[in-house]
């Protein structure tokens, strides 16, 4: 299982990720908020930006946000790997992913928990991950949702039955117990349960 960072609930940003950049972790997962699709507001780019600082481990940009199209073009400046929107939102998806893809970045899609798997069907060909949501997106720390393996399973048939392949990355009240109900995924997003820790790696490693 690779395992993804989020350091959303993190009190001190530099240092966790000079530590998580110590674990084998395989990707940072970077939460972006923009008080309009999530109540929260993340750090402006410019700041956000600094990252390249304390990491040099490929990013999982998460864009909880109504317009990515005006994010998209920063967060591709970075040592991306995945970027990911949310099917619930106005803009054209479409044109959002094919921008994401003219980076030659990985896209992503988001399910929010009261969305239906099926929302996500008509970008099925588009996809190189499914980002399913263990939580209500907008904080950390919240209790994985009864639910969930259920939506994960929902989406595995349908990558099955469409022959994709795009990974399967669960997000949100990821830790040691709740991981065996993510048994079909392929990435597991974890803030809190590795950043509040004292031992970044075994957190890490548990969840493998
Ligand atoms: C929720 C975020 C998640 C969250 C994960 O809005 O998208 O990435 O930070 O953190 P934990 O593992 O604490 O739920
Ligand atoms: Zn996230």
């Amino acid at each position: 299982m690779k395992i993804s960072a989020s350091f959303l609930s993190s009190k001190n940003i530099p240092l966790d990720l000079v530590k998580l950049n110590e674990t084998d972790v395989d990707y940072i997962h970077l939460d972006i908020m923009d008080g309009k699709f999530v109540k929260n507001k993340t750090m402006p780019f410019k700041e956000m930006r600094q990252i390249y600082r304390y990491t040099n481990k490929r990013l999982d940009v998460h864009l909880m946000v109504e317009n990515p199209s005006l994010y998209i073009p920063l967060y591709a400046e970075l040592n991306t790997e995945f970027i990911t929107i949310h099917v619930e939102i106005e803009e054209d998806i479409v044109k959002d992913l094919e921008m994401i893809k003219s980076y030659s970045i990985k896209t992503g899609l988001a399910i929010h928990p009261d969305t239906k798997v099926s929302a996500i069907v008509p970008y099925l060909p588009y996809l190189d991950q499914v980002l399913v949501m263990g939580v209500v997106p907008g904080e950390g720390g919240q209790t994985f949702l009864e639910g969930t393996e259920q939506k994960i399973h929902e989406v595995r048939q349908l990558l099955n039955s469409y022959h994709m392949s795009a990974l399967i990355n669960v997000d949100g009240g990821v830790n040691d117990v709740t991981k065996e109900r993510c048994q079909e995924a392929d990435i597991l997003t974890s803030g809190s349960y590795i950043i509040r820790s004292g031992n970044f790696q075994e957190k890490i490693s548990s969840l493998r």
